[in-house]
């Protein structure tokens, strides 16, 4: 995208922050819960006052080049034009009906079902929501409700959300604090394939999936608690995942990981729930990332660019059977299947087929690996960097062979960042991954600018 209204060159004036900067920060610190805000890891964080494609500027002037796209909701970059006219047409026709019926939104359940994953596709339902934690609940709900079953098996490192039921199966303990008691079935928790600290000590690919074998002996070995005696049967409605995860730092799973789950899934008659709200929409070089793993999961749940950021919105994806445990007014909030909601929806995916986004993902997203690879043989304090498509990631440890995570230095880095113009989002099991999230539309020339950045700053962060 070309920017028209933003100079497409990262310039941070100092003093850093500016004083327009400093009077809305503190009003915000005064009238807003901090329970929302990025202070903690930003320490000082930029006031946005206009965006465009993947730049920002604040309010004292200063231009930021954005890598993080909204916590993953801004596929298309900052306005996409399309999105908005869509979203501003849908708005002048007709904004809000709650449950009277709209043309539009059966449109895109249409098109959802048409485009969902594997066994998915032509045979399942679509359940609005407004955004990925209640979608989330809604995929909980309908695995329990289908298999009449109580537990919920989630991954370490996970997060759903912060919602009582997903907080439950979120994995950040601080997240959790003074909150009990949570949604009972979600305590039992399974590795996650993280090979670069695999919990086995083994290596992918001699590890034949070991992790994944693992989770099917815990499913048939009775002093888990996950098999119901009397019945013989298990007490798991279902396996709930991220197909790479997220908060937890873009860990990717290796090759074959998701089929052999899919395998140990349909041996135990356990549901695949799949939480592509951050991993959804093109991200991984496919539409559904579960689709790099070339499998498909029995619900699936998406968000965030779903309307590439322009109004909240979500989806549950589900098999017909699955979907049709929820009888009329079971399931709805006052503004699922929105009209703009799908209207923005349906522009999102326009867009992407018209430009052709989703080989952007796979070509930038190569690209964009090469150079964090030239990044790691240049700074040692770069561990691990790791990505497919554009979910991309860097981990940061004190030293490479102990691998002890260098969570001080990486927010620090984080920090640096901003002050240098770039904006990244801190994540990890430990604080010390950084992910790097490009909308779809990035291109060389915006890799190069941030790499540059990541560079300097490194060099920086290594001296001290
Ligand atoms: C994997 C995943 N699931 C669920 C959620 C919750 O979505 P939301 O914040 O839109 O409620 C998030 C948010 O970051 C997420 O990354």
């Amino acid at each position: 995208m070309s920017n028209t209204r933003i100079n497409p060159q990262p310039k941070v004036k100092t003093p850093f922050p500016g004083p327009k900067t400093e009077k809305v920060l503190k009003d915000l610190q005064k009238y807003e819960s901090q329970g929302d805000l990025c202070f903690a890891n930003y320490g000082i964080p930029p006031v946005i006052e206009e965006a465009e494609g993947l730049f920002v500027k604040d309010v004292d002037g200063n231009v930021y080049l954005d890598l993080t796209s909204g916590f993953a909701a801004l596929n298309l970059g900052h306005c996409p034009k399309e999105v908005i006219e869509a979203s501003y047409k849908q708005m002048n026709t007709v904004h809000h009906t709650a449950q009277q019926p709209t043309a539009v939104r059966a449109q895109l359940a249409k098109k959802l079902v048409e485009m969902a994953p594997g066994k998915l596709r032509n045979k399942s339902k679509v359940q609005y929501d407004t955004g990925g934690t209640n979608a989330v609940e809604v995929g909980m709900k309908l695995a329990k409700a289908y298999t009449k079953r109580p537990y919920v098996l989630c991954y370490q490192g996970a997060y759903h959300g912060r919602s009582h039921a997903t907080l439950s199966v979120s994995c950040f303990p601080f997240l959790k604090e003074n909150f009990f008691p949570l949604m009972p079935g979600g305590e039992t928790r399974v590795p996650y394939p993280y090979c670069y600290r695999c919990p086995f000590a083994r290596k992918f690919p001699e590890c034949e999936l070991f992790c994944a074998k693992y989770i099917d002996g815990i499913l048939s070995d009775p002093t888990w608690g996950l098999i119901d005696k009397k019945k013989g049967t298990n007490l798991v409605a279902g396996l709930l995942f991220e197909p790479a995860q997220g908060a937890g730092g873009y860990i990717i799973p290796p090759p074959g990981y998701w089929q052999k789950m899919r395998e140990i899934c349909d041996k135990h008659d356990i549901l695949m729930i799949d939480d592509e709200i951050q991993m959804g929409w093109g991200r991984s070089g496919k539409w559904f990332s579960i689709e790099a793993w070339d499998t498909y999961p029995d619900i699936m749940m998406v968000g965030k660019a779903f309307t590439a950021g322009i109004i909240p919105n979500a989806a549950i994806i589900a098999r017909t059977e699955i979907m049709d445990v929820l009888k009329p007014i079971h399931q709805s909030v006052t503004f699922s299947g929105n009209p703009v909601g799908s209207a923005a929806a349906l522009a999102m995916m326009e867009v992407v087929e018209k430009k052709k986004l989703i080989e952007n993902a796979q070509k930038m997203g190569e690209y964009f690996l090469g150079k964090l690879q030239e990044l790691q043989e240049k700074h040692r304090i770069i561990g691990q960097v790791q990505g497919k498509g554009l979910m991309l990631s860097m981990e940061l440890v004190k030293n490479r062979e102990t691998k002890e995570p260098a969570s001080d230095e990486n927010r620090e880095l984080i920090r640096t960042c901003v002050k240098h113009g770039l904006l990244l989002t801190i994540s990890g099991h430990f604080g010390n991954r950084i992910n790097l999230v490009p909308p779809l539309i990035v291109t060389k020339n915006e890799i190069d600018i941030g790499v540059k950045i990541l560079d300097e700053c490194l060099t920086l962060i290594e001296k001290k």
